[in-house]
């Protein structure tokens, strides 16, 4: 059995080394030749910088792309339709079983469209055709906001997937509102937990408090807290538009009056900071501080995964507009503040640590100091125990077995 694992940008990456450990666990475990996984590792090239990607596949210890489309950045368009056109002769040289492809980026979508119509000959000469199955992990997150590229993504590669592995229970009412089968839909629980659990011991070994001089706890009444909260911060409703992106910074420099924050900055967001003239209003910090952090928003270079889940683990609090920063402080324990209207991952409101803000400047700093005042505790949601991508794993191989779905001829 054939497979094709699909990764674009950051978020994707831990996704697909949930799904790589448990092929290769699986692999271990079988005894013919005929029931283990065959799988490479397609990188798209959406993101393409050492600290965008190439760290994240050393820390992870993802093997090494098959294949890079190196796409890099553009225009949607450009960039969806660079992807297709470099993606459809692999498909038709690899001839795989199946296709999986993560969360909701524009390499998603690119590649389970070329999936859909790439179809090659059962056996070599035969009159049959198959196409690849489309497997989507994480299906059926709905923000209900389109104007969200990753909404528009979402919805239309749900719509092509023949396996559906969702991590919440809403993610199935969403999908049944469409009118997918409910054959397809597996809830299996959520990859990026499976490796924030793996990694977390490894993350614990990271010097990154130190070296920003974030590590020494101070005393407020009788509790010891980490002086210190994270922002994170790159949707382009955010970011691109200079009104939002002001309010958005003056409410983070309120909040970092009493609290530092520690802002790893997204090209996207610093190349608006220049643009937009708002260099003045942060403060660089170089990767070797050192000494007791200050009052302000310190922006520092993206993390790699490691030292990123460790300076989020001991964070008073993380503000962000990333999807899965929203299900990983859930399970650490951290309180989030989302700075979007809607969240397509209503679980980490309901069981989890995480609130909707808004941007407005007044809302972000009200919903900041009362969840300062909240205490909150590690939540799992139903499933996010470590074993998605056990479970996805055992799926796929027993759908791939059956050879029914994608026969198209
Ligand atoms: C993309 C995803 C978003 C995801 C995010 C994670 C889509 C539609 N958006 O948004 O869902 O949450 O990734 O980061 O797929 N850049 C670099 N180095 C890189 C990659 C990008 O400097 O390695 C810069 C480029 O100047 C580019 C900008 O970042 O213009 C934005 O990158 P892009 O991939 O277009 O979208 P993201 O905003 O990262």
């Amino acid at each position: 059995m054939k497979l094709v694992l699909v990764a674009g940008a950051r978020p994707n990456f831990m996704k697909i080394a949930s799904i790589v450990d448990a092929i290769d666990m699986h692999n271990s475990k079988v005894r013919t030749v005929r029931h283990r996984f065959e799988y490479l590792v397609v990188h798209t090239g959406q993101h393409y910088d050492e600290k965008m990607s190439g760290t994240f596949f050393r820390e992870l210890q993802l093997p090494r792309p098959a294949v890079d489309l190196e796409v890099g950045s553009s225009s949607h368009a450009v960039q969806t339709a660079e992807i297709m056109k470099r993606f459809e002769p692999v498909l038709e040289k690899e001839q795989p079983d199946a296709v999986v492809v993560v969360g909701d980026v524009n390499s998603t979508i690119a590649c389970a469209l070329v999936a859909s119509k790439t179809t090659y000959p059962t056996e070599p000469h035969a009159s049959k055709k198959i196409r690849p199955l489309i497997v989507h992990v994480e299906a059926g997150l709905r923000s209900r906001d389109w104007s969200m590229p990753e909404e528009i993504n979402r919805v239309l590669t749900d719509a092509m997937a023949d396996v559906l592995f969702v991590t919440e229970e809403d993610a199935i009412r969403n999908l049944r509102r469409e009118g997918i089968a409910r054959r397809k839909i597996h809830f299996v629980g959520n990859t990026m937990v499976d490796t924030l659990l793996r990694h977390a011991a490894r993350a614990e070994q990271s010097p990154i408090l130190q070296l920003l001089g974030l590590e020494r706890p101070r005393r407020v009444g009788p509790t010891t807290i980490n002086p210190y909260g994270v922002v994170t911060l790159h949707r382009p409703s955010n970011v691109d538009d200079p009104h939002v992106f002001r309010g958005i910074l003056d409410a983070l420099l309120r909040i970092s009056q009493t609290l530092p924050l520690v802002f790893p900055i997204h090209p996207r967001s610093f190349a608006r900071i220049k643009e937009f003239g708002l260099t003045s209003r942060i403060k660089m910090l170089g990767p070797e501080h050192g000494r007791d952090i200050e009052a302000g928003l310190h922006c520092i270079e993206p993390l790699g995964y490691l030292d990123f889940l460790r300076l989020m683990s001991k964070a008073r609090i993380v503000l962000t507009d990333s999807g899965g920063i929203q299900e990983e402080t859930t399970v650490l324990g951290v309180p989030c503040v989302t700075m979007r209207e809607n969240t397509e991952r209503p679980v980490t409101m309901s069981q989890g640590t995480n609130v909707l803000a808004g941007t407005a400047k007044e809302a972000v700093v009200r919903q900041t100091l009362r969840q300062l005042k909240r205490t909150v505790k590690s939540m799992r949601p139903d499933f996010w125990d470590g074993k998605a991508g056990e479970r996805i794993v055992s799926i796929i191989f027993k759908t791939v077995a059956k050879g029914t779905h994608t026969r198209v001829g």
